[in-house]
């Protein structure tokens, strides 16, 4: 079966972006010229989804007024003409998806978050993607749409995973698996951000799953884990003797939007990208580049 809803945990503080996130959600910090939850929103819809559920606080009004239809901004849009503006505005969400809304009333974890999506989703597969993880496949189909495909091939659950360096297994859910064939390799543990000297593997979960409706049983059973929160690791970890699970190496190039670094390099990326951008953004790299290079003081 084909998933058709999409999960978006969107409660957390964002207090790494302090202070731009005291009034601004970390979801909707711009990479050129769409917010952070835009690129992860696209991507679902392109891999088939119609049902958007956000996981929201009561914080984050901007995020449920960034997919509201905005009537007076279209009507002078249309009325001055400006067709190019009116259809990005419209393009934020296509007529045939529909953005719902669920509040996450208290911050008990992203596993916990999952389950607030139950009344929603029901007993259907379903897709969790977490906005921070921008993953980027110019010339191909994205990570989610390639993880549909494989979920209803083996009829299992996929989970998007990535090469990380030892240093930082304490930083992700981290996987061990039978020996892959060609992109996927069956999971059989996961634990949620162990130091170096436990963890199984250096496979790093990202913010990308397909689960099966099972998985909310699993997590009304999950007790509190890694950082005393309910972890959507723990509960897909008591489920792979009754779930087939396979973790997926996705194609196409992800960033950690969650950290400063990995946010100026997607902005970089996608403005070098950009295609009216694109070459007064790389010039400017270019210049700066060469300042630094020679010397010359501060940059004018
Ligand atoms: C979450 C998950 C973790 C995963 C990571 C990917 O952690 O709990 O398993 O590896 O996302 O970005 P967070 O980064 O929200 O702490």
């Amino acid at each position: 079966m084909r998933i058709r809803i999409a999960v978006f945990p969107v409660a957390g503080l964002g207090t790494r972006f302090l202070p731009a996130t005291k009034t601004v959600p970390k979801e909707m910090l711009p990479i050129v010229d769409k917010p952070l939850i835009q690129y992860a929103v696209d991507e679902a819809i392109e891999a088939g989804c119609d049902t958007l559920v956000f996981i929201t606080n009561r914080y984050k009004h901007a995020v449920a007024d960034y997919f509201d239809k905005a009537y007076e901004l279209e009507e002078k849009l249309a009325k001055a003409g400006k067709q190019e503006l009116l259809d990005v505005v419209r393009g934020v969400l296509p007529s045939h998806v529909r953005a719902i809304f669920v509040t996450q009333a208290e911050a008990l974890g992203l596993g916990h978050a999952v389950l607030c999506a139950e009344p929603v989703v029901g007993n259907q597969p379903f897709a969790v993607l977490l906005p921070d993880d921008l993953i980027w496949n110019p010339d191909g189909p994205g990570a989610l749409s390639q993880m549909a495909d494989l979920a209803e091939a083996e009829r299992a659950s996929v989970i998007a995973v990535q090469d990380v360096p030892l240093a930082q297994t304490s930083s992700y859910g981290i996987v061990d698996t039978d020996e892959f064939s060609g992109r996927d390799g069956r999971i059989k543990a996961m634990i949620e951000k162990p130091q170096p000297e436990k963890a199984p593997s250096t496979l790093g979960v990202v913010g990308r799953y397909i689960l099966q409706p099972g998985i909310f049983d699993a997590l009304r059973r999950t007790e509190r884990g890694s950082g005393g929160e309910i972890q959507l690791t723990d509960a897909i970890a008591s489920e792979l003797d009754r779930q087939k699970t396979l973790a997926y190496r996705f194609q196409g190039t992800r960033f950690d939007c969650g950290s400063h670094l990995g946010l100026i390099q997607a902005t970089i990326r996608f403005a070098l990208d950009h295609e009216k951008l694109s070459s007064a953004a790389s010039s400017y790299m270019q210049k700066v580049l060469d300042e630094l290079a020679h010397d010359d003081g501060p940059l004018q």
